[in-house]
């Protein structure tokens, strides 16, 4: 794949090491001012990402091109984010891809709603509720600036009330009271369809999870995910004394039309009995001849 160039109005991701990146738009005439200098946006514009660029105190920085991780991390922000190692979970109990139909509630930030964006493509849409128009105005322009905002519908709102959509493929809650919202969620799902929510107490859970129950979800499931990231120098390799301890827990399920009814077994004739027996005796069978082997 040939290698692409800085041009004027992109978003570059300029690294000095793993602590130290900056995202920045190109503009001709600017400069960007850092403690180990300043550097001329002009050099960049017209060069290809990875190419080194030196400070006016002589440092060498890179040009990368920001990935998803970066424009969800460097978003501007006005609520907590969910962070990438949840976003990558979500996305993926939600059984999205491209072309699908997602409905997400609160926008906030819009960390999220990058991510969900990224995977649905054009072909697909988010429509994104949130209560706050500041919130909101915030968060689209974190999607300009990720060139994701045309696979997004942003719509206002109290989702405790409703949402317009029906037929989604997947319903994703991140706010303060998701359990009042599972009943829309029910409404707006297709048969089938997958509801995620992220919520970062348990009592949040235990509510959520019983108004599934009670709304005709099942393969009800939590989970929580602790990541570790480890420091690697020979000799010295081990985790990183921080860690982030909690963001939230996540429960997805899916939806049923209907709660299934569970017949009364009954007593099999006795020919059936014999015929689903078989195997079991076939299996016996073989661990004899293992022991016998031995
Ligand atoms: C924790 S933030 C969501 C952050 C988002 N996941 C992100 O990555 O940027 C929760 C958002 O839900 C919004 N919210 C809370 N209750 C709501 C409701 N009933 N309807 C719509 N939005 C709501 C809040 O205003 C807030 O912006």
């Amino acid at each position: 794949m040939a290698n692409q160039k800085i041009c004027e109005g992109d978003y570059v991701l300029i690294y000095l090491d793993a602590r130290r990146t900056y995202m920045i738009k190109m503009q001709a005439g600017q400069t960007f001012h850092t403690h180990k200098g300043y550097l001329k946006l002009d050099e960049l514009i017209g060069k290809e990402y990875g190419e080194p660029i030196k400070s006016s105190l002589g440092i060498y920085f890179t040009t990368l091109k920001p990935a998803l991780t970066d424009y969800i991390m460097k978003s501007s922000r006005n609520t907590q984010i969910t962070y990438p190692k949840d976003a990558a979970l979500i996305v993926m109990f939600s059984g999205i891809g491209p072309g699908s139909r997602v409905i997400e509630s609160g926008t906030g930030t819009g960390a999220l709603t990058t991510a969900l964006a990224h995977y649905v493509g054009p072909a697909g849409k988010v429509y994104t509720y949130e209560l706050r128009s500041e919130f909101q105005k915030n968060a689209a322009k974190n999607l300009q600036r990720s060139k994701l905002i045309d696979y997004v519908e942003m719509k206002s709102g109290d989702v405790t009330l409703g949402y317009e959509e029906r037929d989604v493929d997947a319903v994703i809650l991140d706010l303060a009271t998701p359990w009042l919202v599972v009943p829309h969620a029910y409404q707006a799902l297709k048969p089938s369809g997958i509801i995620v929510s992220f919520s970062p107490t348990i009592d949040q859970v235990v509510k959520t999870t019983e108004a599934l129950r009670e709304n005709n979800f099942v393969f009800i499931e939590t989970i929580e995910c602790m990541m570790r990231a480890m420091q690697v120098e020979r000799g010295k390799t081990r985790p990183q004394t921080l860690m982030t301890g909690h963001t939230g827990y996540i429960t997805h399920a899916r939806k049923i039309l209907k709660p299934p009814v569970q017949e009364t077994p009954q007593a099999p004739p006795q020919e059936e009995a014999v015929a689903q027996e078989a195997p079991i005796e076939q299996e016996e069978n073989v661990e004899k001849t293992a022991e016998e082997t031995a």
